[in-house]
């Protein structure tokens, strides 16, 4: 898979930076070839096949980090199918030790672009969309890399069944004003906010987060939750 999707055959921009980063430890390594490729998305796979029978919802995470919230909401919520995906193969190999250690089933992967699994799910499949602290690209001229922009709200429209919810949250205020100047005129989106409270408090069932565990969140964190309005037909 190239570093740099800017030029590849999907047509879309490089929304993540680094794909590796330090030499993983044999442990790790050792996850990456033997669990990783058995929880693996597998293309041109219907999503909801990748999963057991008794499972009830399909959750969907992009940009997961290390998998420390995803792991956690996969133990917390067992008949759930979370879909997880990260291109920093680092964090991939950290959501498979996280995933060793509490012995979740309820867990499938793709260890790249999560666009690229878009197809594969199906019109009203998902339940939830949680993006977390994405990269902010702060620069001007780097704007049109950020993930969520229009396509990627129509994206979601399309994926989350009625009443689904997007969950946001960043630290980073003008991705913050810029995720909300796309999604309050989004036609088949709500944005769940009757006053204050409702964007600065975690949602209750709320688990930090890398980026915040290591204290990379700024003091204020803005959380965004966007309902899925019901389909006129
Ligand atoms: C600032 S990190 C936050 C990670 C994690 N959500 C957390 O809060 O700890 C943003 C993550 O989004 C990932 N990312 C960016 N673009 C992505 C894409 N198109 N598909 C999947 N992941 C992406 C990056 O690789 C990076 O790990």
């Amino acid at each position: 898979m190239t570093a740099d999707r800017d030029n590849d055959e999907t047509g879309y921009l490089r929304s993540y930076g680094r794909r590796r980063g330090k030499k993983l430890r044999p442990g790790r390594e050792r996850l990456m070839e033997e669990m990783l490729p058995r929880i693996s998305i597998r293309p041109g796979t219907p999503i909801a096949d990748h999963f057991a029978a008794d499972i009830q919802a399909l959750w969907l995470e992009i940009g997961f980090g290390g998998g420390e919230h995803l792991a956690a909401q996969a133990k917390a919520h067992p008949h759930v199918g979370l879909v997880g995906c990260e291109p920093f193969l680092n964090g991939v190999a950290k959501l498979l030790r996280l995933l060793d250690t509490n012995g979740s089933q309820n867990v499938r992967v793709h260890a790249d672009d999560a666009r690229d699994i878009f197809p594969d799910v199906p019109e009203g499949a998902l339940d939830r969309v949680f993006i977390l602290f994405p990269d902010p690209w702060p620069k001007a001229k780097h704007h049109k890399r950020r993930l969520i922009q229009t396509a990627l709200l129509d994206d979601m429209a399309r994926m989350l069944k009625d009443g689904g919810e997007f969950r946001f949250a960043s630290d980073h205020m003008g991705y913050v004003r810029w995720v909300l100047s796309f999604a309050v005129k989004h036609p088949d989106f709500e944005w769940l906010a009757e006053g204050p409270s409702d964007w600065r408090d975690p949602p209750e069932d709320w688990i930090e987060t890398r980026y915040q565990q290591k204290g990379l969140a700024g003091d204020t964190i803005v959380h965004l939750r966007f309902r899925r309005k019901p389909r006129p037909y």
